[in-house]
């Protein structure tokens, strides 16, 4: 006999697991089967973002940063260290140590939500009146039935026409995540958000670092003028950007890769690295889930297709996260979780896709919410802007990071704010006031108004605020 859930969610990354604690906490019987392991076996909850993401990414940017800080910052405030030297098999296993404490603490929300956790692959097995069949191969094998099934099978790394990662030379995120000593020579093809967050960490820890990428400019979905200060502080820092090229083959040897290209003016170019990571973009995941057995319709580009709100093709069957169409997030598969646990129990929750922030967490950070300068100018739409430096921030002078902005870009007419965005110290924190702010629909009179603590960073959004009409009071 089938053990029988009201809900059973197929991965247990963020917007699975946390779609089972909220269908959990409305009273619904829940299972959540998930097939990552660690390296003894035992289950590894969290998905990309907790095991090869999200998290261990940002282990070692603190890690690789400190270590820059150390080498580059301490000395003005009157520390002096001398070669300093960066142990990297002891910084990988704090970041294994943090990624374990994150596993760890899924395994406990979901036993004190009370969602059954089945450790293995999940698949559509037909159905049993009007239950969805879902057959759970691997550590624990068992035959479940559902009344809802969530998908929420995530996103896998793309790899170049005809190059294979093998984690040795040619490198997706697992890998450049694991490089057990610092390369001489790193390539990375793809400048985007993976490729700019792991360029920054092994180039602080001392690899010269080549990025090689396609379209002609740099992080064109950013606000142009974000984008334009993020390049010209990366050069600064050595990072080597190339971009307009076009990959022409990659050969690894034995202890290289080679890499030939054609530059920005077609000119033939060759460059020999130690790794290559190949960070250009990734794709939905949905094999070994029997979706022909069910008939769950996948598009042409490999997504699940789902309606606004989540539901696919087949009646109770919903999915989620990096598996369907809209930013590859952690924090939108979330919010998709709990909105489709809410919609089974018959609730009427809205996720605003127009809200969904983005933070790149390079040094400086970039963080933006809503549309771009370039996206308003497109759409026709009357903006005035607002933008306020660091530099002319107390709190940034006295933690000796002033480079960067606060820009934001308000209607004409209706002062309503439109976007918000910003490079600089702690952005990825700073950002979620613009969120707030554009969830209640605030202008920017709004934010200018609203009383700031002195002295924080956090003053430089009010500032940026009052300049939209053109009244900085400390600039
Ligand atoms: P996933 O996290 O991919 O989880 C899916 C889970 O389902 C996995 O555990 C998978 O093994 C399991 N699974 C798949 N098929 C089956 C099956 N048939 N049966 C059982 N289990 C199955 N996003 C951010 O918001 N902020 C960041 O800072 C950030 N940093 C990132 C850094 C890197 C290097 C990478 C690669 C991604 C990063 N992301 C970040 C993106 C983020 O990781 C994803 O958007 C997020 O993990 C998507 O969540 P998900 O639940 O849809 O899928
Ligand atoms: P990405 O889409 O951010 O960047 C890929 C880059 O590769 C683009 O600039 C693209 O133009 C370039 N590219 C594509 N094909 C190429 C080719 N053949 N040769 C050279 N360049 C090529 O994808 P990325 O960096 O792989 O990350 C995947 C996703 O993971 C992100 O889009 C994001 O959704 C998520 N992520 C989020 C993070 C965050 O929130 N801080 C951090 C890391 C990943």
């Amino acid at each position: 006999m089938p053990d029988t859930f009201d809900v059973v969610v197929i991965g247990a990354g963020p917007g699975g697991y946390i779609a089972a604690i909220r269908a959990a906490q409305l009273g619904f019987r829940t299972a959540c089967i998930d097939d990552w392991s660690r390296a003894d076996g035992k289950p590894a909850p969290g998905g990309t973002c907790t095991n090869v993401g999200c998290i261990p990414s940002k282990a070692l940017l603190q890690s690789s940063e400190n270590f820059e800080q150390i080498g580059h910052a301490f000395a003005e405030h009157g520390i002096s260290v001398t070669n300093p030297t960066m142990d990297v098999a002891r910084m990988l296993a704090r970041k294994a140590k943090v990624v374990a404490q994150n596993n760890d603490g899924i395994l406990y929300l979901l036993k004190k939500n009370k969602v059954a956790f089945f450790h293995g692959k999940g698949a559509f097995a037909g159905k049993d009146g009007q239950a969805w069949k879902i057959a759970v191969s691997g550590a624990t094998a068992a035959e479940l039935a559902a009344t809802h099934v969530i998908v929420a099978t995530g996103s896998k790394p793309r790899a170049l026409p005809g190059v294979a990662f093998d984690n040795l030379r040619i490198l997706d995120n697992d890998g450049a995540l694991a490089i057990p000593a610092v390369p001489k020579r790193l390539g990375v093809v793809g400048a985007g958000v993976i490729g700019l967050e792991m360029g920054s960490v092994w180039r602080r820890l001392g690899a010269q670092v080549t990025m090689l990428e396609a379209l002609p400019s740099l992080l064109p979905a950013v606000d142009a003028a974000i984008a334009k200060e993020a390049q010209k502080l990366f050069a600064r820092q050595g990072l080597v950007i190339h971009t307009g090229i076009g990959i022409t083959s990659v050969t690894p040897g034995k202890d290289d890769v080679e890499v030939d290209y054609t530059d920005a003016a077609g000119k033939a170019q060759s460059a020999t690295f130690d790794q290559l990571i190949v960070s250009i973009g990734r794709v939905p995941y949905t094999g070994e889930l029997g979706a022909e057995v069910a008939g769950l319709a996948i598009d042409e580009r490999g997504f699940i297709v789902v309606d606004d709100d989540c539901r696919t093709n087949l009646p109770n069957v919903w999915a989620v996260g990096d598996a369907v169409r809209g930013p590859m997030l952690a924090h939108k598969a979330e919010e998709e979780g709990v909105a489709v646990a809410e919609r089974i129990a018959g609730e009427k929750p809205h996720v605003d896709f127009d809200t969904v922030p983005w933070v790149i967490y390079t040094s400086p950070e970039i963080a933006w919410v809503g549309r771009t300068e370039q996206q308003l100018a497109a759409a026709g739409v009357d903006f005035r802007a607002g933008q306020f430096p660091f530099a002319a921030n107390g709190r940034a002078r006295a933690l000796g990071d002033t480079r960067g902005f606060v820009r934001i870009l308000a209607d004409r007419k209706t002062d309503r704010i439109l976007g918000v965005h910003m490079i600089g110290p702690m952005v990825s924190e700073l950002i979620a006031e613009g969120v707030a702010a554009m969830e209640f629909g605030a202008a920017s009179e709004d934010l200018a108004r609203i009383c700031h603590a002195h002295p924080t960073l956090s003053e430089a959004v009010k500032e940026a605020a009052l300049a939209v009409d053109g009244r900085t009071l400390n600039l």
